[in-house]
């Protein structure tokens, strides 16, 4: 099977299922176009976190990783009137092409970016008391994964999601050997999900038009 299938197919379900717009579909543009790095999720996935985040019906969420703000757009678009997102971001540069985006697709009211090392902002809202958060979705450097997953537990309440990107990245979660900091820190933070107690962890390989990774769930059971 192949890269080449697989995106197919996800142009088939997109075809079939999964309308985008004129502000997704520019928000794409715009981040290219600015010559940020292509790495935002694929259209089916930002639809999942839509969806995720309807179900949930959540009025609070927060991003780790904004990049152009793809799918902070596809989140914030599953919030009520009153709901905020909270989308933290370090490059200036992205956090500036995100913000036009959002405004574009008429979500800017709702967002906020917080510029910075994610870590760090992570303690400013804990300590302005900006929880709890019903949605966390973490997508920003992989090695600090570990640190931002300890940090959404804290921001969560019971019955909070949280949601972890390419945790699988071509399988090489399975190299104990590595020194690489992002495989080391996608292993540290599937370790944590199955062994925090308070969550449940759900985890599951996908393949796309991004290749092959995974998505890790945790639902918050426990204060
Ligand atoms: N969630 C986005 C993709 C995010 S890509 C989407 O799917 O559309 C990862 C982003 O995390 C990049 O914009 C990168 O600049 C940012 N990032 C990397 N290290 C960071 C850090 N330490 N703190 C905050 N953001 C960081
Ligand atoms: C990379 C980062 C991501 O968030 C992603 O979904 C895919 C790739 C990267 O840094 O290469
Ligand atoms: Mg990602």
């Amino acid at each position: 099977m192949s890269l080449e299938q697989w995106t197919a197919v996800d142009r088939y379900i997109n075809d079939k299922m999964v309308a985008t717009d004129g502000a997704l579909d520019g928000a794409q543009r715009a981040a290219q176009a600015a010559g940020l790095p292509p790495i935002s999720v694929s259209v089916a996935q930002g639809k999942l976190l839509q969806v995720l985040a309807q179900l949930h019906g959540a009025r609070k969420i927060l991003e780790i990783g904004t990049l152009g703000g793809y799918s902070t757009i596809w989140m914030a678009r599953a919030l009520p009137d009153d709901g905020r997102l909270i989308s933290l971001e370090i490059d200036p540069k992205h956090a500036e092409v995100a913000q036009a985006s959002l405004a574009r697709a008429g979500v800017a009211d709702k967002v906020e970016i917080r510029l910075g090392a994610a870590i760090d902002t992570l303690e400013k809202l804990a300590a302005e008391g900006a929880g709890p958060f019903d949605l966390v979705f973490i997508d920003a450097d992989k090695q600090n994964n570990p640190a931002y997953f300890a940090a959404a537990v804290d921001l969560a309440h019971v019955g909070s999601l949280i949601v972890v990107d390419n945790v699988v990245r071509n399988g090489s979660v399975l190299d104990t050997e590595t020194g690489d900091p992002t495989t080391v820190g996608s292993r540290k933070v599937i370790e944590m999900m199955g062994t925090d107690k308070r969550v449940v962890p759900a985890l599951i390989q996908t393949v796309g038009v991004k290749g092959w990774d995974g998505i890790g769930f945790a639902l918050v059971v426990e204060g």
